[in-house]
């Protein structure tokens, strides 16, 4: 008998407040979510900003701001090489000069580095000074003159322009494409090395 006038008891406090306090967190209103766990300290809902409304954060206060200087957009292959067309490739050339910028700053280790794979990649043509006396040209084994790249022909291009050269082959062809064999790091790497190099 003790034991049923208990269990009615607790069943009264169940009453009470338990169900009261289910029935509170049962929210119909879809607007306001209710109270959350550190919700008051952003954690969940942080700040957005409409395309054109001021923003604090930006040091020039506009939201919508434009991507940074060179950027390309994902997938994209800016310039495709135009087969054939001469003047077709040496407007690509220029337009890589003028967009395609140089992400990297040459400290000592990126200019080793540069130096080692120019040794590997260029100096066999272009030799070991850059001066277009390498010995695959004064062997004769290639018979195209490469170009000197410590004159002002080459030194006065914009990096972009290079990295194009690197990667495209030059536009008659006669020096051929590395793309596939230097990382885009690497072609930087490089260019970087090659302004050592300047007379
Ligand atoms: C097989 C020989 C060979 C190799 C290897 C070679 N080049 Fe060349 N390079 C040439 C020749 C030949 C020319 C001149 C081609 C021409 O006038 O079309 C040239 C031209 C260039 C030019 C001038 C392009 C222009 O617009 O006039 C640059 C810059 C250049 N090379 C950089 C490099 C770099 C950097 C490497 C190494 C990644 C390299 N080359 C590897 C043979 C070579």
């Amino acid at each position: 008998m003790k034991l049923k006038i208990d269990a009615m008891k607790y069943l009264r406090l169940l009453a009470l407040f338990v169900i009261p306090l289910l029935l509170l967190s049962c929210n119909k209103d879809k607007n306001n979510p209710g109270y959350d766990y550190m919700g008051y300290q952003d954690m969940y809902y942080t700040k957005f900003y409409k395309a054109y409304s001021p923003n604090s954060v930006f040091s020039d206060s506009i939201t919508n701001q434009l991507p940074a200087d060179g950027a390309i957009a994902r997938g994209t292959m800016p310039f495709p090489l135009p087969a054939g067309n001469i003047g077709e490739r040496a407007a690509s050339q220029m337009q890589s000069g003028a967009v395609i910028l140089n992400p990297t700053t040459p400290d000592e280790e990126s200019l080793a580095k540069g130096k080692e794979l120019y040794g590997v990649f260029c100096s066999s043509c272009h030799g070991a000074q850059g001066k277009g006396d390498g010995h695959l040209y004064t062997s004769k084994l290639f018979p195209a003159k490469p170009t000197s790249l410590v004159e002002a022909y080459v030194q006065n291009k914009k990096d972009g322009e290079i990295y194009f050269v690197i990667t495209k082959g030059s536009i008659s062809g006669l020096m051929g494409p590395h793309g596939s064999q230097i990382t885009p790091d690497e072609r930087w790497m490089i260019i970087n090395y090659i302004r050592t190099l300047a007379q």
